[in-house]
């Protein structure tokens, strides 16, 4: 009950406050790099069949279908929020341009990943090393925009947030017939080659100049509809051998924050367990008011899981006690609880410090 009133005042004054862009923000700016379950619409430019700009997606979103991949705010809309930040625009909007990159900027593309052939039946679509290579574009920009500021000082204070690896899963090591990589690697050297790729490109982002990182792991990739729906899964179960596959990713993630925290004296690294806390809400679902966890709000077919929702479908009309909005994501309620225990968690939330102590620093 108290968690669920927490959710609905989160949800009903950050949307007002957003749209105003007032107050005064934690941090300087936000860099967003990840996939769908952060691209605020920059598919919507790319050559891709990821895409969420149409309706019924942003059903609940004051501008309606923008590109993102739920129905109303995703996890960095709400994370914004609560660091007192506007809405972050997408990198690949041409409106994204001048001021408005100041408060930072999202490069996160539906279907990229770690690996850059991740996704690629999907058509275009930024890899994470093509989203490095964008926010070098933007520095290129700020560093003729900054005026009077220090680009070092503002970098040092502006929080990265990166997401990444549901699709070199999803979308890549768990579709054999398009992906070699599962004859190449068992699940352990598979989750080893996204670390090593992972920490190649977050060193890279620190060489530019970012000082605060906040990296998600993965969630329970086996009990969303997509992956209940497949002719494998057990009814009324989660995919428990898809789960167990992202433990030595999730494990090693956090191990890197570990590390690098250790050999970064100038930089903080967090780790979101995203699979955490995504499990309690699968586990204690009345804690959160939901009443269904195993299919989407909007989607086709068995667990409503069989294909994500397509245009004009007619969704569910009680979305609020939905956790997954399609096949593949949560709903804005979900989402709520994401961005909320990152920011004001546990250690065991959001670790070794939660996104609220990260802003401070
Ligand atoms: C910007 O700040 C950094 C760190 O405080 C300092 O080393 C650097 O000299 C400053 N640069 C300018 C152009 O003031």
């Amino acid at each position: 009950m108290a968690v669920a009133l927490v959710l609905m005042m989160i949800l009903q004054w950050s949307d007002a406050y957003q749209e105003a862009a007032v107050g005064s923000p934690q941090v300087p700016a936000m860099f967003v790099f990840g996939d769908s379950l952060v691209d605020v619409g920059n598919n919507n430019f790319l050559s891709s069949f990821a895409r969420a700009n149409y309706y019924p997606y942003g059903i609940d979103f004051s501008g309606g279908p923008t590109g993102r991949f739920t129905n109303g705010r995703n996890i960095v809309d709400l994370l914004g929020a609560l660091l007192g930040l506007p809405y972050v625009p997408a990198f690949a909007d041409p409106n994204t341009v001048g001021a408005r990159i100041l408060g930072g900027v999202n490069y996160a593309s539906a279907a990229g990943g770690i690996l850059d052939e991740t996704g690629q039946h999907y058509g275009e679509r930024y890899s994470l090393s093509q989203q490095v290579l964008n926010f070098e574009t933007t520095m290129n920009q700020l560093r003729t925009m900054m005026g009077g500021r220090n680009l070092t000082q503002y970098l040092a204070k502006s929080i990265a947030v990166l997401v990444f690896g549901s699709n070199d899963y999803l979308n890549n090591y768990l579709m054999p017939s398009l992906y070699p990589s599962r004859d190449i690697y068992n699940p352990p050297a598979f989750a080893n080659l996204l670390l090593n790729r992972y920490a190649t490109q977050i060193l890279a982002l620190h060489s530019i100049g970012l000082r605060k990182f906040a990296l998600a792991g993965i969630g329970p990739l086996g009990c969303i509809p997509n992956q209940r729906a497949s002719s494998r899964a057990p009814e009324g179960r989660c995919m428990d051998d898809v789960n167990q596959m992202l433990g030595t990713f999730n494990e090693g993630l956090k191990s890197m924050v570990k590390q690098y925290n250790a050999d970064h004296q100038d930089a903080t690294f967090v780790f979101g367990n995203v699979y955490g806390v995504l499990g309690d809400m699968l586990n204690t679902p009345d804690n959160y008011g939901f009443k269904v966890i195993d299919s989407a709000c909007c989607g086709i077919g068995r667990n409503q899981g069989q294909i994500t929702c397509l245009p004009l479908v007619v969704p569910c009309s009680n979305r609020n006690q939905y956790l997954f909005w399609d096949a593949f994501h949560p709903t804005e309620v979900a989402n709520a609880v994401l961005a909320w225990r990152a920011y004001n968690g546990s250690p065991n939330d959001c670790y070794p410090i939660n996104i609220e102590q990260l802003a401070l620093i």
